[in-house]
């Protein structure tokens, strides 16, 4: 049945939740207090990069309103999902700051039955504090669920409207009635839980994926010291259905919003709870590990072919997004300017945003990934966007002056690469030094 559903907060998780939900055929309020961001909304602009989400909110925008008036939004929906975003603060710390103002705000708005989904990862604990929070100011009745999102990006909508599974915590009746409906014309099987390890269950997936990343990132550098192929290990093992093959890809590492994030949160809601955990400490430093060695592999190559002029390919921390925070080619890049190279970056959608992220920084920002290989004395590949594996290597390997590439995800075959006469090193397979 259609029911209203209001949305606080446009920023990723909440645009991608609303306009699929407006797809679904609910009417979707998404109320959020940045004006010029809800004005942009209002005339079709959507301030994220993300594949058929403007396509999807062309064809339903009929089912969606984009508002800064919260009370309208309390007011008028059935299920109110916060989607505020809860950034690492500069200590390592959760800041639930927007959070704690949505509840509130909820909080001295209702006036009649709700239910209130936390959308956002949260710290195991935070669904019953937002039930203490608003028991305190409003006397009525109302729900508190957890429904934590397993979105990636660049594959958002796919994620939301296919998942594998729904998470919803809730732990009565009448709520439980409401989510069921709203996500009846999703085909995946429901998870019911409670809410607290629903909100775990969010948290050890990403501590689970980011652990699979930084193990095969381990396997790969005992391959560079003994010799072996990590593609080959983790294609065998990829063949266990025990073990499975996603999430086996070794790397320069995992960046983004959400793996980084999560790792010290999760560790640091462990602390809280008295509880160390070990597993997740070595996790993140192994990942940071990767992007050091990497830049330290870039150095004695440098310094071998008496080299000046970097080029890097790929800068939004995966591909099919113009995210970089936490990129791995961000962390690189500064790392090389503090030793004066000369840095020539091309990304095919994360240029904007890396300008903002590395300003200060001289970099020379190219037009297409040829200008980057240009006169370079090595070609650093960041970021596997498809684009690079069309490229005419022929070419490439022409432009440069060195024709040194240190491939940081292994997308090249070293043997064809070999063959064009490249001087090439992956991850964890073939070393040239
Ligand atoms: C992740 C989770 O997958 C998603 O469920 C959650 O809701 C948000 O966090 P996202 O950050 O969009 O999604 O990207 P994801 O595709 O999971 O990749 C994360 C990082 O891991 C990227 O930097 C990627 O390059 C890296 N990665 C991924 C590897 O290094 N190796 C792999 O095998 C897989």
């Amino acid at each position: 049945m259609q029911k209203t559903i209001g949305i606080i907060g446009t920023g990723y998780v909440g645009l991608i939740t609303g306009i699929c939900f407006a797809y679904l055929g609910h009417k979707v309020i998404c109320v959020d207090n940045d004006k010029n961001k809800i004005k942009k909304l209002q005339n079709g602009q959507i301030p994220i990069y993300e594949p058929g989400l403007d396509e999807i909110l062309g064809k339903f925008h009929k089912n969606i309103e984009f508002t800064d008036d919260m009370e309208k939004m309390v007011s008028g929906s059935d299920v109110i999902f916060i989607c505020v975003g809860t950034p690492s603060k500069d200590d390592g710390h959760i800041d639930m700051s927007y959070y704690r103002q949505a509840t509130v705000s909820i909080a001295k708005l209702l006036g009649g039955y709700k239910v209130i989904v936390n959308k956002s990862t949260v710290p195991v604990g935070t669904g019953a504090w937002v039930d203490k929070t608003i028991r305190k100011k409003y006397k009525g009745e109302f729900s508190v669920v957890s429904n934590p999102e397993f979105l990636r990006e660049g594959t958002a909508i796919k994620d939301f409207l296919e998942p594998d599974k729904v998470v919803i915590g809730v732990e009565d009746e009448r709520a439980r009635e409401i989510m069921l409906d709203i996500y009846s014309s999703i085909k995946a099987p429901k998870f019911l839980a409670d809410i607290k390890s629903a909100e775990l269950i969010k948290y050890a997936h990403n501590a689970f994926l980011a652990t699979k990343i930084s193990f095969i990132n381990e396997i790969a550098n005992v391959c560079e010291k003994t010799g072996g192929d990590v593609v080959k290990i983790a294609d065998a093992m990829g063949m266990d259905q025990r073990i499975g093959r996603s999430f086996l890809n070794a790397g320069i590492g995992f960046g983004g919003s959400c793996f980084p994030k999560d790792i010290d949160g999760f560790i640091e809601i462990a602390d809280r709870n008295k509880y160390k955990f070990q597993l997740l400490h070595a996790v993140a430093s192994v990942n940071q590990g990767q992007r050091e060695k990497f830049v330290k592999k870039i150095k004695k190559i440098m310094r071998k072919v008496n080299g000046k002029t970097v080029g890097i390919w790929g800068l939004s921390f995966k591909p099919n997004t113009d995210d970089v925070r936490k990129s791995p080619a961000i962390d690189v890049i500064k790392m090389l300017h503090e030793s004066n190279y000369a840095i020539q970056a091309y990304d095919p959608v994360a240029m904007e945003n890396s300008k903002k992220e590395l300003s200060g920084i001289n970099i020379k920002f190219c037009q297409n990934a040829y200008q980057a290989a240009q006169n370079a004395d090595l070609l650093a590949l960041i970021t596997d966007w498809p684009e690079f594996a069309e490229i005419d290597l022929a070419n490439v390997k022409n432009l440069m002056r060195h024709c040194y590439f240190l491939d940081g995800r292994n997308q090249f075959d070293p043997e064809n690469m070999d063959k064009m006469g490249f001087n090439y090193e992956g991850i964890g397979r073939k070393q040239i030094l």
